[in-house]
């Protein structure tokens, strides 16, 4: 565990309290958080998630960044605490989109049943998530009318 102000790497557990969607979560409940994700590494121009495929898991970016894209057309760039793939956890539909590392990029990942275990009491990350669904949704009928 990283000692705050130390200079030390942030540990996941610190990571993942930098993500809006965890921000009501306590240091404890982060903690066990941490050793609930895979925490999984990609090299810069690989791809996280495939359009079209199966899936089974949420992402969290912990470091790096990626895009999200269906075909040759870029639908949003997401960073350090942002998440994606809650799509087919939600709906059980194949991915919407892939989504790609721009660079090496370090993922926490979530299982639909431990993010639900996880998730069923915790309203607050559940709202979060929604909210941020509801941005996305909002810039994507802007680029529409644009
Ligand atoms: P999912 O469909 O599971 O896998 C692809 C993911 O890309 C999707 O979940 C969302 O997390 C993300 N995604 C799809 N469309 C957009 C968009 N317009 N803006 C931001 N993220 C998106």
């Amino acid at each position: 565990m990283a000692v705050p102000g130390s200079g030390s790497a942030p540990s996941v557990a610190e990571l993942l309290g930098r993500a809006p969607i965890f921000s009501a979560l306590t240091e404890r409940q982060l903690k066990s958080l941490a050793k609930t994700v895979k925490v999984i590494s990609y090299p810069a121009g690989g791809r996280i998630v495939k359009q079209g495929e199966p899936g089974i898991a949420l992402y969290l970016l912990l470091r790096g960044e990626a895009e999200v894209r269906q075909g040759t057309r870029t639908l949003a760039r997401l960073g350090p605490g942002q998440f994606f793939g809650e799509m087919t956890l939600l709906d059980e539909q194949p991915r919407s989109a892939d989504v790609v590392a721009l660079q090496a990029a370090e993922c926490a990942v979530l299982s639909r049943w431990e993010f639900w275990g996880f998730a069923k009491g915790e309203p607050e990350v559940l709202q979060a998530i929604g909210r941020e669904m509801a941005r996305r949704l909002r810039g994507a009928n802007r680029a529409l009318s644009e």
